[in-house]
């Protein structure tokens, strides 16, 4: 047993040279989806909390505070008084909701959109984001509770946000991969199209739809994640094909991507240049959760690009065909020399050239 926890714990990681053949970049305008439309939360709540340190509305559903900056102001108004440079068009913007947001990878979405300057919704079963302490004065973060297995928090964490990040899966008391990473998926997903959220991002896994591959048979083992996360991504990519091919008078039509990452680590990002995406679920490698943030954050930036889109991403120098990628994430093999080209590459040096030529899901 022992030996297999230690297998679970190295084996989605990578070896494999691939060649690619970058795409050439499309110059096109950066498409920003986030609505400078009505919501001007933040900064309203601030002005209604500013008196204290830390403003909590505790009700039977939802609680709401709002993180104290280093300064020992409130974060939010530290961004009204410190930083008087922002176009007034920020202040507008609607905030970013992370699902699972303590954890590896929320938390380093949560960081890389206070380092992009995103007013966010970090959201946890407790409400309480872990790395307050860490949390600059001047960023705009709100705490809210959200438990994907209860519709009711999920909806009101969704509502009022110009993008969803769900980083939440499995956990020891947070519920198994059935209740998490597909059932709560599928709520947030539902709680987005009757929000009008314009962008859901998700962090599944590489792997999912191939149950003969030995990364998915081990990792299966763990309350049958795999086959509960693709049951996930599955509905959600329904979900969407129906509401848009249904919009009544007025509806809007909203987005999603799902992102499949290798074997997570938790290195410092190496960027946008060293990373590869695939399609077809046929390769995979590791890479640092720092990256998978950026992914998520900056698939937002590209919805054109990225929406209705499913891909795998792991390091270029760790990709490997799944069929032998778990041995080489064990053994932390680089795939330098070694060939295996699905066709579905894609490299970049620029988010923009990574997402461009991705195709459209079915
Ligand atoms: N580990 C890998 O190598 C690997 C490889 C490929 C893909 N992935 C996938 O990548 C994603 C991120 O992985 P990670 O290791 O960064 O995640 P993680 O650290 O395990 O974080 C998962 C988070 O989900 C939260 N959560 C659990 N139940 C919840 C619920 N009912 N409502 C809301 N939140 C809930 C957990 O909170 P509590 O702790 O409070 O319950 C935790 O903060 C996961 O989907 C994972 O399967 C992982």
């Amino acid at each position: 047993m022992k030996a297999a926890i230690t297998l679970v714990a190295l084996s989605f990681s990578a070896t494999a040279l691939h060649a690619f053949s970058p795409t050439p970049a499309v110059l096109q305008q950066q498409h920003s989806i986030r609505s400078a439309s009505s919501s001007v939360l933040q900064l309203r709540a601030t002005a209604e909390s500013s008196s204290s340190d830390v403003t909590k509305d505790t009700s039977s559903t939802c609680r709401r505070s709002f993180l104290v900056g280093a300064s020992g102001t409130v974060a939010a108004v530290a961004l009204s008084l410190q930083q008087p440079a922002l176009a007034a068009d920020d202040t507008k913007k609607q905030p970013i909701c992370v699902i699972g947001c303590n954890g590896r990878t929320g938390t380093e979405v949560v960081k890389y959109l206070i380092a992009k300057n995103e007013p966010i919704k970090a959201t946890s079963r407790t409400g309480e984001y872990n790395d307050a302490a860490s949390v600059p004065a001047g960023a705009m973060l709100e705490q809210l509770v959200c438990d994907v297995t209860d519709p009711k928090s999920v909806n009101l964490a969704c509502a009022g946000t110009s993008a969803v990040i769900f980083a939440a899966s499995a956990s020891k008391s947070g519920g198994t991969p059935s209740a998490v990473d597909n059932a709560g998926l599928v709520n947030v997903a539902k709680a987005c199209m009757d929000a009008n959220v314009p962008h859901l991002v998700v962090v599944s896994s590489g792997a999912v739809t191939k149950p003969s591959s030995p990364v998915y048979q081990f990792l299966n083992l763990f309350g049958n994640i795999m086959e509960e996360k693709v049951k996930g991504e599955d509905a959600v990519r329904k979900l969407y094909a129906e509401h848009n091919a249904n919009l009544g008078e007025g509806g809007q039509k909203l987005t999603y991507t799902i992102i499949r990452p290798g074997g997570l680590t938790l290195d410092p990002p190496r960027g946008v240049a060293a990373i590869e995406l695939n399609q077809g679920d046929t390769k995979s490698g590791r890479l640092a959760r720092a990256d998978v943030a950026q992914l998520c954050v900056e698939s937002l930036n590209y919805p054109h690009l990225t929406g209705e889109t499913t891909f795998e991403c792991y390091d270029a120098d760790t990709g490997a065909p799944l069929a032998t990628v778990g041995l080489s994430n064990i053994a932390k093999k680089k795939t330098d020399g070694e060939v295996f080209v699905s066709g579905f590459e894609r490299r970049g040096n620029t988010y923009e050239e990574l997402f461009t030529g991705l195709q459209k899901d079915a």
